[in-house]
């Protein structure tokens, strides 16, 4: 068995990443941290926690970082809806959340696994940041790190810049980049156009008539329509799956280099941008990986598997 942690900001598209990791047969999901994001923490593990609850599931949801490192929250709601889960307005879950802080949990997680957890992370980088300052140990402990992050050598989605996760807590992203952190990052760039679920794709998952593939669509419903009005895209991106299909099967990752990659943390034009030297230009040593392509087809065969019957 594969032991994954996720840490996540829990709205749509983070809670159908989060089922498809619950329901893949060689991975253990040990513990979900919850970060403020999207949506408020509270309010991202409660949408966690149903997540874990429609999966029959008992995995621990911690609550974490309540806001970012030093900047003023900024928030997806206009994206998700107020319940970060198209207001489908899903009902309290029975799991509890679980006991004590999801820095704690991460950090006791990764050293109880050393080299056998892989993080997944799909929010801002608020708890990996503050668990690194207080566990540096743990960065040479994760086996490896699949980050939805970030927007490389391309355009971003909340600034002309920067992609959402960084954009809101760049300073923790430049931490976890600058860690040794074994991470591959994957930018929204490759949840756009083709990668989009397209209404006749949404269409065929109803198909599977499964309590998974319905709660898929239903709660991106916002986001679906966020996404054609404000970003002209043809149907739903689903970013987190993406990089959690990439977690689960790291070949659809097709074409990936390492490189000096550094977060702007000062300009207010640029705040946020993943800078990629892709060309090696800086000199400067390579300190994480990038993703550049990925099979398109391949990443929706493996989404419409964790969500048919079993
Ligand atoms: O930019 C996309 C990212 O921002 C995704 O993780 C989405 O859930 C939001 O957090
Ligand atoms: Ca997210």
């Amino acid at each position: 068995m594969r032991n994954f942690w996720i840490d996540t900001d829990t709205a749509s598209d983070d809670a159908v990443a989060i089922l498809m990791a619950l329901r893949w047969p060689d991975v253990n999901v040990v513990g979900i941290s919850v970060v403020a994001g999207n949506v408020h923490v509270e309010k991202g593990a409660k949408n966690a926690r149903y997540t874990v609850e429609l999966c029959a599931k008992k995995t621990p949801v911690y609550l974490g970082a309540s806001q970012p490192l030093v900047r003023e929250p900024t928030w997806g709601y206009f994206f998700h809806g107020d319940d970060g889960m198209g207001n489908k307005n899903y009902p309290e879950p029975s799991l509890p959340l679980a006991e004590g802080n999801a820095v704690e949990a991460l950090i006791d997680a990764v050293r109880s696994n050393p080299g056998n957890i892989t993080l997944v992370t799909l929010g801002p980088f608020t708890n990996i940041a503050l668990a690194l300052r207080i566990a540096p140990d743990i960065a040479e402990k994760i086996s490896m790190c699949y980050a939805m992050a970030g927007a490389a050598a391309t355009l971003g989605n909340i600034t002309p810049a920067a992609e959402f996760n960084v954009y809101v807590d760049p300073e923790a992203a430049k931490i976890v980049f600058d860690s040794g952190i074994p991470l591959l990052m994957v930018g929204w760039e490759h949840c756009r156009g083709q990668a989009n679920l397209v209404e006749e794709e949404m269409a065929y998952v109803r198909t599977f008539n499964t309590p998974f593939a319905d709660f898929a669509i239903d709660c991106n419903a916002h986001a679906i329509s966020t996404n054609k009005e404000w970003l002209t895209e043809p149907g739903l991106a689903l970013p987190d799956p993406v990089t959690m299909a990439i977690a689960l099967d790291p070949s659809i990752c097709t074409k990936r280099s390492p490189h000096f990659v550094d977060v702007e943390i000062e300009s207010e034009l640029t705040l946020g941008m993943t800078v990629v030297d892709q060309l090696g230009v800086t000199k400067k040593e390579k300190n994480i990986e990038v993703c550049w392509e990925i099979d398109i087809q391949g990443w929706k065969d493996l989404l419409y598997k964790t969500l048919q019957q079993e």
